[in-house]
């Protein structure tokens, strides 16, 4: 196409994003042989993953009895049976072993007196299936993502991966059969295209935290791979369940790890009420986060939120001690005296549940293949094309996921997604010439965002669809505040046709960015709040109070969305009752208490 220059690459595989998932495969896929190159709109120790704090949930048993299978039952359980039990034993069992391996890789994790990787209590971690707390989330201090990112890339390194740094992924490159063929991307440095040609595709994009307000998530967090899927005529799935994080920092979002209540911190309302006691007698501080998040907003509600306006929590860490708080919480204690003006030694953290993950994505099988369900086939594969980490639903966290899940579903489905490569197809294979006109849909689209001329910055629509979803998609819903939802996005949306992109040179220039990554981030929003209107039940995240309860009957199913120019369809798909192999038995649906 007239006026780029395009340049032209072959590859066994190509990654898009470089956090823990894509950094994970990445590393693998070198392992295996496969000519890999990795795409990154950031440096790759600059992805988002660099923010997880608390841990990654592992039955290793360090500090007391533990078992894969209690992991397995409370991730269920926090799912609110929403999760796949096959792909949840898949990782729950993987869960020790993925963990040793990035002990070997060189993570430095904090360490027990004989010199044990240390694990602290987190949400909804228990022991004996549901009975009491057990210390199950590997800490490196509050620094585990960190660790765990900086580990992995110098792997990358070693195994001579290519990254394309500070290139934005346009979209994919699909052929007439349905098959993914590659990638287009776009290289701020010197503005020229790139045709990634490869045998498979894997996106490792993460969330869309940003398409929210208030968020715990970076401003790279804009769904850019739930964008190209949507693009190319495939289903998003789940996106109703978005997970509030109990404390964000109140004002800035800024994650305080739920690591500090494993610690020993704990919530208080204005009359000083310990109040998680009332609502999850047993957990109390350590329920699952839509639990806590739930509790919390309802004593902001009804008038009993701390500060001037009533409007936060307290989250006190003071009777810690100075020690323990160098020693296990380093990070949040810098993170609440630059953000909140906080001495945690001294007095609480003021806090409020923020938006932190999404458990829906891209629907994949637990080897990290792309689904496309069809009519009496709803786990068929797309050829080429692999999603993990965020980015994906596989669906390991269904309706809710338990903390320290994230970091394991990153390294568990990155590894599992190389592996299913080695195991079906060879390194240096001769790949089919691209269709004519193969990228051309991603140039035609990079030229209508970039000559956008109408009057309204994308700054300005993407504040107004970020002030929809924070008011109409929260942490509780109704019909009414959804229907609104709905109707506003849609308006939203409308308003993208008269969107002004400025800057018009295609080097750094972030105003082009960012308007790209609108799109992304407008076609989740649609298909979260379209997927909310219609699941007519409360289960884990999605909280809606016309239908308070969950309704296994007619709901326990995947919501599957098809955004096209900013029109949703929704269908569904069947919850995979069923475990991987019989050392375990379906884990039955029972009512969730903590
Ligand atoms: O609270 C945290 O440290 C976050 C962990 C997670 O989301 O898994």
């Amino acid at each position: 196409m007239a006026g780029y220059r395009i340049v032209d690459h072959s590859y066994d595989v190509v990654v898009v994003g470089a956090g823990g998932a894509g950094l994970r495969a990445t590393l693998g896929m070198g392992a295996a042989g496969f000519k890999t190159a990795c795409i990154t709109k950031v440096f790759p120790t600059r992805s988002h993953t660099v923010a997880a704090q608390g841990g990654i949930g592992a039955a290793l048993g360090n500090m007391a009895e533990d078992n894969w299978r209690w992991h397995m039952y409370d991730t269920v359980k926090g799912s609110d049976w929403l999760g796949d039990q096959d792909a949840i034993e898949y990782m729950c069992r993987e869960a020790i072993p993925a963990v040793y391996e990035l002990e070997h890789f060189g993570v430095p994790f904090s360490r027990t007196e004989d010199g044990r990787i240390y694990q602290r209590p987190f949400g909804g971690h228990m022991r004996n299936f549901g009975e009491a707390p057990v210390q199950r989330a590997c800490a490196a201090a509050d620094r585990t993502g960190h660790a765990i990112l900086h580990t992995l890339y110098q792997q990358c390194l070693k195994h001579r991966c290519q990254f394309f740094v500070e290139y934005i992924a346009l979209d994919l490159i699909m052929d007439g059969e349905g098959v993914c063929r590659g990638v287009m991307a776009w290289n701020l440095e010197d503005g020229a295209l790139h045709r990634f040609r490869a045998a498979r595709v894997v996106l490792a994009t993460g969330g869309y935290g940003r398409a929210y307000f208030s968020c715990t998530s970076a401003h790279t967090c804009t769904g850019d791979g739930h964008g190209m899927v949507a693009r190319a005529g495939l289903p998003l799935q789940d996106m109703e369940f978005v997970q509030f994080h109990p404390t964000g920092i109140y004002g800035s979002g800024c994650l305080i790890t739920e690591g500090a209540r494993g610690e020993g911190g704990y919530l208080t309302n204005s009359a000083g009420e310990r109040f998680m006691e009332r609502y999850a007698p047993n957990a109390k501080d350590l329920a699952s986060r839509d639990v806590v998040s739930r509790a919390m907003t309802v004593e902001i509600r009804e008038g009993r939120g701390t500060g001037p306006h009533g409007d936060h929590i307290d989250l006190h860490l003071e009777h810690l001690g100075a020690e323990t708080l160098d020693l296990r919480l380093p990070g949040i204690s810098e993170t609440a005296r630059i953000f909140a003006g906080v001495d945690v030694t001294r007095e609480p953290i003021q806090v409020l549940p923020t938006v932190h993950y999404n458990m829906g994505g891209i629907p994949t099988n637990l080897h990290g293949e792309v689904l496309n369900p069809a009519p009496g086939d709803p786990d068929r594969v797309v050829p080429g094309l692999m999603a993990i980490g965020e980015a994906a639903c596989v669906s390991v966290h269904g309706a809710n996921r338990l903390g320290t899940n994230s970091l394991l579903d990153i390294v568990v489905f990155g590894r599992a997604a190389a592996l299913r490569c080695r195991d079906t197809m060879t390194p240096g294979a001769s790949l089919p010439p691209l269709p004519a006109g193969a990228g051309d849909a991603a140039i035609e689209r990079l030229e209508r965002v970039r000559h956008a001329d109408g009057a309204k910055p994308a700054a300005d629509i993407r504040l107004a669809m970020q002030t929809v979803m924070q008011s109409d998609a929260a942490v509780f819903r109704t019909s009414d505040s959804l229907a609104s939802g709905c109707r506003k996005l849609a308006d939203v949306f409308a308003s993208l046709a008269d969107m002004r992109v400025n800057d018009r040179s295609m080097i750094w220039n972030s105003d082009l960015v960012e308007a790209l990554e609108l799109e992304n981030l407008m076609d989740c929003a649609l298909a979260t709040v379209t997927s909310a209107e219609a699941r007519k039940e409360s289960r884990g995240a999605h909280a809606h109070e016309d239908f308070p309860d969950r309704d296994d009957a007619n709901w326990m199913k995947h919501s599957l969305a098809w955004v096209k120019a900013g029109r949703v369809r929704l269908d569904y798909r069947p919850v995979h009752t069923y475990t991987l192999t019989d050392e375990v038995s379906y884990i039955e649906p029972k009512t969730r208490v903590y």
